[in-house]
């Protein structure tokens, strides 16, 4: 089976085949239909993260179940599902008291099955990662059941895929963490799939002034066609807080999503809030930065800084409310779609989203 390897960060992805192990007891595999290209798997291509390898990437990814291993109920070949890339342990503290996308001892972040092996394997034996334990850039992979989550088959691979991470983030981040009434005020600084996922939820919670900044001004225009009321196109940081408070209405945004990760844009997110404001900090940056903002204010004018992973998503309950908003026209999701790409064009949608030109690329198979 075809994959996409990344030997270590930091060197280019190569498409291999591997071989890929039957699901065992409580799991399941899945042919994979569609992939999206999310700045954190770029993050991790270059080495902004440390991550073991070799590993198979990729963690926005949908499918339709092939086989179930033994004692897997409730879940048969045949359906579509969405794959989480934070399944949840279930038991930890984090996931009793409902707040699944904090779980401590959730099975992802080993990159393996929750026994400690992997199914992916090189023809000479050598074992291969999944990325957060579902490498999706595949075209097969075998996942716990608890990260299968199923969802209607009218919804289109492409965006079935992107509810896996972008859409559930961002929507996420404004319907869920930030709580943002009908009638607010949002600003959103970046605009690739996460940062755009957020002005469509901004849009469904009825916020009325939807301010979107990206340095690319194509980007914006896609804000626009996806609920932005006011675009800004960043340069001088003094200059683009100036514009953002002006379009938010004066005094500026009452929610502001950083969907970047850069220490430069945290900071404007922060200083450009009004007295009460939030700022949600979506944008997850290179391991070590740090953003720093002025105290007094902050104090003084009872600020909030929010961190938002995953959009506060119960996968299962949440994907698929998400794809029956989509069902339902509030949530235009292929909108986010560029181009539908194969899997040897990887390093070439790597390349456009460091240049920041495309919105979302999706491998199809
Ligand atoms: N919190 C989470 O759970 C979570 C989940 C998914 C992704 N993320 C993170 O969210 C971030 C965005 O992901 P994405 O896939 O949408 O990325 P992307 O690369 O597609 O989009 C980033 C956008 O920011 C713009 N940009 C870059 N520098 C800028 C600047 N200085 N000023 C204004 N605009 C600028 C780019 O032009 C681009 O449009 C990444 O850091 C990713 O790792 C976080
Ligand atoms: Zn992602
Ligand atoms: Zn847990």
């Amino acid at each position: 089976m075809r994959a996409a390897v990344l030997e270590q960060p930091g060197l280019p992805v190569r498409v291999e085949d591997l071989v890929l192990d039957e699901p065992r007891a409580g799991e399941v595999r899945v042919r994979i239909t569609a992939s999206g290209v999310c700045h954190s798997d770029l993050h991790v291509r270059d080495a902004e993260w440390e991550r073991p390898g070799p590993i198979v990437l990729g963690h926005e990814g949908a499918g339709i179940v092939e086989a179930v291993g033994p004692g897997v109920t409730g879940l048969e070949p045949g359906r579509q599902v969405v794959l989480s890339w934070y399944y949840p342990c279930l038991r930890c503290r984090a996931c009793q008291s409902g707040r699944q996308w904090l779980c401590s001892d959730t099975p992802a972040l080993a990159h393996r099955s929750p026994d400690g092996t992997t199914r992916l394997h090189r023809a000479d034996g050598q074992d291969v990662l999944a990325y957060l334990a579902i490498g999706t850039m595949a075209e097969r992979t075998v996942v716990p059941v608890e990260a299968a989550i199923p969802i209607p088959d009218a919804v289109a691979p492409e965006v079935a895929a992107l509810i896996g991470c972008s859409v559930s983030t961002g929507v996420g981040a404004v319907i869920k963490t930030a709580e943002v009434p009908a009638g607010a005020s949002v600003a959103v600084f970046g605009l690739g799939g996460v940062g755009l996922s957020v002005v469509m939820g901004a849009a469904l919670a009825g916020a009325t002034r939807i301010v979107a900044v990206d340095r690319v001004p194509e980007k914006l225009e896609r804000a626009r066609d996806l609920g932005a009321t006011h675009v800004v196109l960043a340069g001088d940081p003094d200059e683009t807080i100036r514009a953002v408070r002006a379009a938010a209405g004066g005094q500026g945004p009452d929610f502001t999503f950083e969907a970047i990760g850069l220490p430069a844009t945290i900071e404007q997110s922060i200083a450009v809030l009004p007295r009460g404001g939030t700022a949600v900090l979506v944008g997850l940056t290179r391991f070590g930065a740090r953003a720093s903002f002025e105290a007094f204010p902050f104090v003084d004018g009872s600020l909030r800084i929010l961190g938002s992973n995953y959009g506060f998503a119960v996968a299962a309950l949440d994907f698929p409310r998400l794809a029956e908003l989509h069902l339902a026209g509030r949530l235009p999701i292929e909108k986010l779609i560029d181009a539908r790409i194969g899997l040897d064009d990887l390093e070439d949608a790597f390349a456009r989203m460091r240049r920041g030109e495309s919105v979302r690329r999706v491998i199809t198979f």
